[in-house]
């Protein structure tokens, strides 16, 4: 699927922000809201996504998949694989920095920083690309890490362009990022066949990574149409570990988001 791309003069924005500066984490055109027949028809693996369409005070999170599950790591310190970082629950310290930053044996696009992850998310990454390989589809590291600094330039880079509630829809505020935490990592396709735009949706390493990044412990973060629980639209690029128990439950369950698997309440903006 692809959205209809809004004007052209947010994907020159995203060339604009991607050729300058070392900045490789951007988002493009951001879709219309949807209507709730909309997300009814198109996102609904399960009873909760169909209540998407309405206001965020309206919807109930899912209940945690089990004890067992929940109670395997912390959702709140960053350095646990089931940190939950999102509008409403910004990292602590705010410039949280792994403490295992490496870059890991896989195709690469980025550049400094942003090549790197924390360890765990690098072996799985290897794992996962290595996979990719094997299924005839290229897959690059298109940005990784991101220190607290680097969000600040980014997230400003966005707000200077686009003003900052449509920043919102794609940037996280410093200290909110996923980014910062290195258990998150966007791909590209390795020719940059719409990077970072709706469109990469369709592309081959999109694709394959919405089918079976989860064998690898990965989920895409940000799904079509739970922008109002996760307060982003919808990034097919920006993958998420989690570890493979976690993200096979979330899959076989058709849970979209992190919010509804543990049982938190939805972030579509800042308190
Ligand atoms: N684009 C994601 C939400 C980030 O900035 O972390
Ligand atoms: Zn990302």
């Amino acid at each position: 699927m692809c959205y209809e791309c809004g004007p052209a003069t947010r994907r020159s924005f995203a060339r604009f922000l991607a050729a300058g500066a070392g900045l490789t984490v951007l988002a493009a055109c951001t879709p219309a809201a949807p209507s709730p027949a909309a997300v009814t028809a198109s996102a609904g693996p399960t009873a909760e996504t169909a209540t998407v369409g309405q206001s965020p005070e309206a919807q109930s999170p899912t209940p945690s998949p089990s004890a067992t599950l929940a109670r395997q790591f912390s959702l709140d310190d960053p350095a646990s694989q089931w940190v939950i970082v999102n509008k409403h629950r910004p990292l602590a310290p705010a410039d949280y920095a792994p403490a295992d930053l490496v870059r890991p044996a896989v195709a690469i696009s980025a550049a400094g920083e942003a090549a790197l992850l924390n360890s765990t998310t690098a072996a799985a990454a290897e794992a996962l690309f290595a996979a990719a390989a094997r299924d005839g589809v290229a897959m690059v590291l298109a940005s990784g890490y991101r220190s607290y600094g680097t969000q600040v330039t980014t997230y400003n880079g966005y707000v200077a362009a686009r003003g900052q509630a449509d920043a919102d829809t794609a940037s996280a505020r410093p200290g909110h990022s996923e980014h910062q935490t290195g258990w998150a990592f966007d791909i590209g396709d390795g020719g940059g066949a719409c990077s970072f735009e709706p469109c990469f949706a369709d592309q081959p390493a999109a694709t394959w990574a919405k089918a079976n990044a989860y064998r690898y412990g990965f989920v895409v973060r940000y799904p079509w149409m739970l922008h109002p629980i996760t307060g982003y639209y919808y990034e097919p690029w920006h993958l998420r570990f989690v570890g493979v128990e976690a993200a096979t439950d979330m899959a076989k369950r058709g849970i979209g988001t992190l919010e509804e698997y543990f049982g938190l309440e939805a972030a579509p903006a800042y308190p």
